[in-house]
């Protein structure tokens, strides 16, 4: 969160600097099922991001001393490529990643039944190809897809989105220069069918009444988005497709 200056995030019309309402997501592209070696994936572009998502699971956890007697565990590793950041990315870990990544595990293992696999590990690889703010929440909405794609048992799909302030309007899905200049960004995770959050960040500062009126946003947002992953989900095993378009078929 930064301070803007003179520049104007929100122009004398109501629109942001991209040209969108306040209310209105970038465009968002979901593909299920792009990985012939993993057990499930999705790619996914949402306005500048591009992001990879691998599963690989249920399966024995390594090393023993991680295995749970009672459950799976989920085990998510968000990584940055070193091109995806405008100023080169230093490959490997960083305490942002690891971070991402813990709360990232959380929010899935929520939803997956962990409990039908004992001793097991789910997992999940995010890969951010090219990044425009938002990562955590396009991975997140990507590795739900993919876990899908892998066949492991879930009570719904995890949706994710930010919302924001930024020229004191409350507004929706930040993209880069709105994250760097703007009052607040509040990333949350959602299971749409409940309506539960199962993640909520927030940097910067709001009102009570800010933040209500970002969540109910979101939230309806994040409908919309359950439907772009419901419907890649079934686009990739709709019947008619042929065996080359279609990885899991041909390796049969
Ligand atoms: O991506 P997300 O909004 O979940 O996380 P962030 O920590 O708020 O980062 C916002 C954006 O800053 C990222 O999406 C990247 O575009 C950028 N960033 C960067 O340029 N270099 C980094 N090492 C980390 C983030």
């Amino acid at each position: 969160m930064g301070d803007s200056g003179d520049l104007k995030l929100i122009d004398d019309s109501g629109k942001r600097l991209d040209g969108r309402k306040l209310d209105e997501l970038r465009p968002i592209k979901i593909e299920a099922n792009v990985l012939r070696r993993a057990d499930g994936s999705a790619y996914l572009e949402w306005g500048g991001n591009k992001i990879l998502a691998a599963v690989y699971g249920p399966r024995e956890a390594h090393p023993r001393h991680l295995q749970d007697p009672t459950k799976a565990i989920v085990q998510c590793r968000y990584n940055m490529a070193a091109f995806s950041v405008m100023d080169r990315k230093r490959p490997g870990p960083d305490r942002r990643s690891v971070e991402i990544s813990k709360i990232l595990s959380e929010a899935l293992a929520y939803v997956v039944f962990t409990e039908q696999f004992p001793r097991t590990s789910i997992d999940v690889f995010i890969e951010v190809l090219q990044a425009d703010a938002g990562t955590r929440c396009s991975g997140l909405t990507a590795a739900s897809v993919a876990l899908a794609d892998a066949g492991i048992p879930m009570k719904d799909l995890i949706v994710s989105c930010a919302f924001g302030k930024v020229g004191g309007k409350v507004v929706l899905d930040l993209y880069k220069e709105e994250d760097n200049l703007g009052e607040a960004d509040v990333p949350i995770a959602v299971v749409p069918r409940t309506e539960e959050i199962v993640l909520l960040q927030m940097d910067g500062h709001l009102t009570v009444e800010e933040l209500n009126h970002g969540l109910t946003m979101t939230m309806d947002a994040c409908k919309y988005i359950y439907g772009l992953q419901r419907d890649a989900l079934k686009n990739r095993y709709s019947t008619g497709m042929d065996n080359e378009e279609n990885p899991k078929e041909a390796s049969k």
